[in-house]
């Protein structure tokens, strides 16, 4: 099938590349001519694992082209798919539909056959129908069907996402459109995958349910966190226990400093708007938003505490900076609001993240950005763990104890066993961990533990309680 992907970033370059390495011909658009530039030159403007490869391969095939002119790519292929950014309005949250909306009045000047126009773009309930509105407008005597097509696949784990999805959402009431969408999908069908048919707006909902829920469990199991913290107890454990139970399930129960990126943020936002619009709102996400914005900056207190309650004139290193591990995404990433509390405390921030480097000092423009984990936490007064990329799971301690200034491990991602470090000589602070370790800001925190185990069960010392 021919295939005309507009928005060539996370989204609609994975899809692009993974549809014409099904053997479907796909010609990918942007507006940003140095995007397509470098991509036409075999460059990848993102990082995502494997993208280079499955690029270059079906590029080289001629399966797969870039170019910034809509009207040519779009004239004579069976589906054009819009793939532009939904960005949160500033002001208000609701998703910016601007790009959504003017890609489509472009595509629809130079359309000239049946043509399926499928939205993955993330759109709020109804924006399939202002589309086909708008489509019409621009070219009365347009054949199209406007499919809702929501896209799932995480950064980091793009392609095979895509390649092997649990679910393919379709929304679309037209016969057409749904054969289309079918044959389109046929090659990932062989694996028995389901296809959702559904109503456009069922579809589109669907998206930002799915996103809203993973959202609660990373909110719900980081307040659990917070009790454990408090109780004497293990979020690791209790994550696990519950995990088990199938009916819960293991997955985005892990605590940490709070969920961000390009989705989880701006989709919970958006849904929240719709549903208040509607005069039909939805108080969980409502919690879920105001617990996550209230912890990225409370993160920060676990570092000055770990520090006797002072961070001015010390220095922080942290390792990580992307909003989640193999992607090169700063979008609403945690270690913003993160660093710069620190900062705002006079603290000076060295960094290290193994490609989110060039993105984050667009953003970060006070913190001193090194090569390695070690150049950072030279002369550091802690070391703060935000983002677990793997390099960062078998560091060197012995090293990092004699070239930091005070041996204390912050980490976020509770990807170390406290003993562990404490037996290497550091005082270590993860997240949700009840165990009272003895540090400077944190004997004060160890008596509030003591006295809330106590009165749970008075004869037992809290560190026995957590396993820890
Ligand atoms: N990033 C993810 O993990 C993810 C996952 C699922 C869904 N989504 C959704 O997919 C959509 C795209 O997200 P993304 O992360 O790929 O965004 P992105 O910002 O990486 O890419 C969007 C691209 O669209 C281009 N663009 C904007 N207007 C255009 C126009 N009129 N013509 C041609 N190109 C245009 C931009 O230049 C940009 O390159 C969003 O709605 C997002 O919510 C994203």
């Amino acid at each position: 099938m021919r295939i005309a992907m507009i928005g060539t970033g996370y989204v609609g370059l994975v899809s692009g590349a993974c549809f014409s390495d099904f053997g479907h011909h796909v010609i990918c658009v942007d507006k940003d001519i140095e995007k397509i530039d470098a991509l036409n030159q075999g460059k990848i403007p993102i990082y995502e694992p494997e993208l280079e490869r499955l690029v270059t391969s079906n590029k080289d095939s001629g399966r797969l082209r870039f170019t910034t002119e809509i009207a040519a790519a779009v004239s004579d292929v069976d589906v054009v798919f819009l793939a532009v950014g939904t960005p949160a309005r500033r002001g208000d949250g609701h998703a910016d539909l601007q790009f959504v909306h003017a890609a489509a009045k472009e595509v629809a000047a130079s359309l000239k056959n049946f043509t399926v126009i499928a939205t993955k773009s993330t759109v709020p309930v109804g924006t399939g129908d202002d589309i086909e509105r708008l489509m019409h407008e621009v070219n009365p005597t347009a054949d199209v069907a406007v499919v809702s097509n929501p896209e799932f696949l995480r950064e980091g784990a793009a392609i095979r996402d895509f390649k092997f999805p649990d679910r393919i959402v379709v929304g679309s009431d037209d016969v057409r459109a749904r054969d289309v969408m079918a044959e389109l999908y046929r090659p990932l069908s062989l694996n028995r995958l389901p296809i959702l048919f559904t109503s456009r707006r069922t579809a589109e909902l669907i998206k930002y349910a799915a996103n809203a829920f993973l959202a609660t469990k990373i909110s719900f199991i980081n307040e659990i966190a917070d009790l454990c913290e408090k109780l004497g107890a293990d979020v690791q454990e209790v994550a696990r226990g519950i995990g088990l139970d199938n009916r819960i399930g293991a997955k985005f129960l892990h605590a940490g400093p709070g969920f961000g990126g390009s989705c989880f943020p701006k989709d919970t936002l958006a849904l929240i708007k719709t549903a208040q619009d509607h005069d039909s709102p939805v108080r969980i996400v409502e919690a879920v938003v105001a617990i996550n914005e209230t912890r990225k900056r409370a993160m920060s207190r676990k570092v000055v505490n770990m520090l006797g309650g002072d961070v001015r004139g010390k220095t922080i290193a942290v390792l990580g900076l992307t909003f989640k591990p193999n992607t090169d995404d700063m979008r609403d990433a945690p270690s913003i609001p993160l660093i710069t509390a620190i900062t705002d405390r006079g603290a000076k921030v060295k960094a290290f993240d193994p490609v989110g480097q060039d993105h984050a000092k667009q953003v970060l423009p006070d913190v001193e950005f090194c090569e390695n984990s070690y150049e950072a936490a030279e002369g550091a007064d802690a070391l703060v763990i935000v983002t677990e990329w793997e390099q960062f799971r078998a560091l060197d301690f012995k090293r990092l104890k004699k070239i930091m200034t005070t041996p204390v491990v912050v980490d976020l991602r509770n990807i170390y066993r406290g003993e562990d470090l404490e037996r290497e000589g550091f005082a270590y602070e993860g997240v949700g961990k009840g165990s009272l370790r003895p540090w400077n800001g944190l004997e004060r925190r160890k008596a509030d533990v003591r006295k809330a185990s106590d009165e749970i069960t008075p004869s037992r010392d809290s560190r026995d309680i957590s396993g820890t």
